[in-house]
């Protein structure tokens, strides 16, 4: 019997996620690190301290697990995206990391959007953000040129694992379309554009397929940690393109919802040559398929939110259980969740949350309603707007803590008017990164595997009439971001 372990690099922690050859999930470990801010909009992290996260966490499934050590044939990743990691000739951080959720970079991205947008729309796919790399390396190479000139490569956070790992420098398709100066068509860097924009090529990592080898994982690390099979290190890719890779299995019938802190929708799609720049478009953990996805940047955070200001002492159950007592459209109260601004549709960072359309006859259940509603329409709006041409999505499968609240999940079947599928295994990203890794060493296929450990859990469908009563709060939530948009621009 073999064993594979998934890594995912999230944003405040990083989780192994272990696998036997016989289709067995054995258990997961993590270890949490912290975010750095000196000041506002300002969001680091420490390269080093995610390497100790990743010592303690395989310390910790090794000890759980301790034949892993004498079969283990494959280690894979997924991570957070966008984040930006500089090296050193002698591969040290020269500085901390830069995170996707950092802010600073407004006034480079204006300068992208006011003197690249068509060709970023026509090569990369995308529009320029904030939380994107190509500012973020602008960024520092106006603040900081001599740590620029210092550098040696660049890296996405998973990456800079990997180098750890193998001693090697690499990203892969999926992580480089995230740093929007990679051509997403041609899978390799955006020499037109990084000429313009006088960056050295040799500062960018090699690029490999997420199913690829990066190479053996050293000697050294194998001591420290007594493995004694030779180990594949398997590139993985993006904590999205991975979320997709453990989801979703028909990708033409398929869509995936993912509800945490943030939201996201995602679909897969085959290679667009146009774009609209109101989703994210980034190359899949799959070589031959894209996926687009749009993000609500404050989904579940919206409801913790609430819940903080407005009920500290109320349990999540207990809110839903109120919010079940107002009906479909919470007596016509409204709530938008863009308490950061919004990402999809809109990429409006001033973009206000509200509640709108107070009346006398307004219960604190409506209130509370509403605030799981306008969630479930953002995420609907975001859909929306993905530029689907002839829909053929039939499904999504669900993920996050929404899994817990089936009130909820009835509520986003019948808004998006789709079934929604809860999996028995809801390990994301993880699961994701465990794939690839299964894929680069045995060449079996995606779906193969994903049934090898995983199946539905629960399916939620779409009650016709409730959806139809739905419609008409979605579009006056429609109109009321429209016109709040327009107003804070
Ligand atoms: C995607 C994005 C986030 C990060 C979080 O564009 O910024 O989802 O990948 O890890």
């Amino acid at each position: 019997m073999e064993y594979y372990l998934g890594v995912d690099l999230g944003t405040s922690s990083l989780k192994i996620l272990a696998a036997t050859s016989e289709g067995q999930i054995l258990g997961q470990t993590s270890c949490s690190f912290s975010i750095i801010s000196t000041q506002a909009n300002y969001s680091e992290e420490n390269p080093k301290d995610w390497l100790e996260a990743f010592d303690q966490a395989l310390y910790e499934i090794l000890q759980k697990f301790p034949s892993i050590r004498e079969n283990l044939a494959s280690i894979s990743f997924s991570g957070q995206m966008h984040s930006l990691v500089l090296l050193d000739k002698s591969g040290e951080p020269l500085r901390n990391a830069i995170l996707w959720n950092d802010t600073r970079t407004s006034l480079e991205v204006k300068e992208l959007m006011d003197t690249q947008l068509d060709h970023l729309l026509k090569v990369e796919k995308n529009i320029a953000l904030e939380g994107f790399t190509l500012p973020k390396i602008l960024w520092i190479r106006k603040h900081e040129p001599d740590l620029w000139a210092n550098t040696w490569k660049f890296m996405l956070p998973k990456d800079y694992l990997i180098y750890y790992l193998t001693g090697k420098t690499y990203t892969d398709c999926s992580d480089a379309s995230g740093t929007i100066m990679y051509d997403i068509k041609q899978h390799h860097w955006d020499q037109e554009l990084l000429d313009q924009l006088e960056i050295d090529v040799k500062k960018c990592p090699a690029i490999l397929k997420s199913t690829d080898s990066a190479g053996d994982l050293k000697e050294e690390i194998k001591v420290k940690f007594g493995i004694t099979s030779h180990v594949d290190v398997v590139m993985g890719g993006a904590d999205n393109a991975c979320g997709a890779l453990g989801n979703i299995t028909d990708r033409n019938k398929q869509g995936l919802i993912s509800v945490g802190t943030s939201g996201v929708v995602l679909v897969y799609t085959e290679p667009e040559n146009q774009t609209t720049g109101k989703y994210h478009y980034f190359n899949s953990a799959l070589s031959e398929f894209d996926y687009k996805m749009g993000v609500t940047l404050a989904a579940g955070y919206s409801l913790d939110w609430f819940k903080q200001i407005f009920a500290p002492t109320e349990s999540y159950e207990g809110l839903t259980s109120l919010a079940q007592t107002s009906p479909v459209g919470s007596n016509n109260m409204l709530f938008l969740p863009y308490l950061f601004g919004e990402r999809s549709p809109y990429f409006n960072p001033e973009l206000l949350g509200g509640f709108i359309g107070f009346k006398s006859y307004h219960k604190r259940s409506d209130i509370v309603r509403s605030v799981f509603e306008g969630i479930a329409f953002s995420l609907r709006n975001v859909y929306e707007n993905m530029g689907l041409n002839g829909d053929t999505i039939e499904k999504f499968r669900i993920t996050g803590g929404v899994v817990k609240n089936e009130f909820w999940l009835q509520m986003f079947a019948d808004i998006f008017n789709k079934e929604i599928e809860v999996l028995e295994l809801d390990e994301g990203p993880a699961f994701g990164a465990l794939i690839c890794g299964i894929m680069g060493v045995t060449g079996k296929e995606s779906a193969d595997i994903w049934t090898q450990y995983n199946r539905v859990k629960r399916s939620y469908f779409p009650n016709g009439e409730t959806h139809t009563s739905y419609q008409n709060t979605f579009d006056r939530f429609i109109d009321q971001s429209e016109c709040c948009n327009k107003i804070q621009n």
